[in-house]
């Protein structure tokens, strides 16, 4: 674990391994051990960063709003301290707002895109209220309930069924997140831009992942960024919903190892 001063904040990271660089971009309202099953299986061959962005996880900071560019921004510094000029960028939901704001930021530095659970359209108007909504609540009354409520979303029913034990962690990351960093998040995914635009200009090797039960992000999202991305490849993952890498750890570990191996 590393801890490095970036953009005003202090970044807390993984950094594991040796090899071509890895950065794992995680989740909303989740922190880097959401990686730990991949960082466990790359790091024999790649050097694989996984920072807890901004306002999350140990990373703590005290924007209002933590908009997706400032992240973005923040992995690029994060990335200069670390002396790494290019890398696989992996990003999981939220992570993968900030996966496309990187690439659109930094292009050259993208050696290859992962984007897992996630999707390129902005919110609408309701989507922006809903995180409002949310963001005044967390401020008021903390991440009191927030987990059972998303809990069933957030894996698939086999998953709650039969292993409590990643039920268990989905739950202890989002107690642990701070109720400041986790609104801040919420308004800056609100504030994101529309990403569909992007696409047309991804030119680099790319994976899509998603759940067949991820009804936050369904399978036509991935879809849509399958068509927009020239020779994106796409991975349905049966019996996953929107934390296929919790769900289903060992089809996505050798999804994404056959496509580092690519890369
Ligand atoms: C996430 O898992 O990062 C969030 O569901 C993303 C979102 O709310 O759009």
């Amino acid at each position: 674990m590393r801890r490095t001063k970036t953009n005003g904040i202090e970044i807390v990271c993984e950094d594991e391994g040796n090899g071509p660089a890895v950065v794992l971009l995680h989740g909303y309202p989740f922190n880097r051990t959401m990686w730990r099953d991949q960082i466990a299986v790359l790091k024999d061959r790649f050097r694989v960063i996984a920072p807890d962005l901004r306002g999350l996880g140990e990373s703590v900071a005290s924007d209002k709003v933590a908009g997706m560019d400032q992240m973005a921004r923040d992995v690029a510094t994060l990335m200069d301290q670390l002396e790494i000029d290019q890398a696989v960028i992996v990003g999981l939901s939220m992570g993968g707002y900030v996966a496309f704001d990187f690439h659109h930021l930094f292009p050259a530095r993208v050696k290859a895109l992962v984007l897992a659970g996630t999707r390129a359209p902005a919110d609408n108007d309701q989507e922006r209220q809903t995180r409002e909504r949310q963001a005044a609540r967390m401020l008021a009354q903390g991440m009191t309930g927030i987990a059972e409520e998303t809990l069933p979303k957030l894996l698939a029913q086999e998953t709650l069924a039969r292993n409590p034990a990643a039920a268990d962690r989905i739950r202890e990351m989002i107690d642990s997140t701070s109720p400041h960093g986790a609104a801040a998040a919420q308004l800056g995914m609100a504030a994101r831009r529309d990403y569909s635009e992007d696409l047309e200009n991804i030119n680099v090797p790319t994976l899509i992942m998603v759940g067949t039960e991820d009804s936050i992000r369904p399978v036509s999202d991935a879809e849509f960024m399958h068509r927009g991305i020239a020779n994106s490849q796409l991975k349905i993952i049966e019996n996953a919903a929107h934390v296929s890498n919790f769900d289903q750890p060992e089809i996505f570990n050798q999804a994404l190892s056959d496509f580092l191996g690519q890369t």
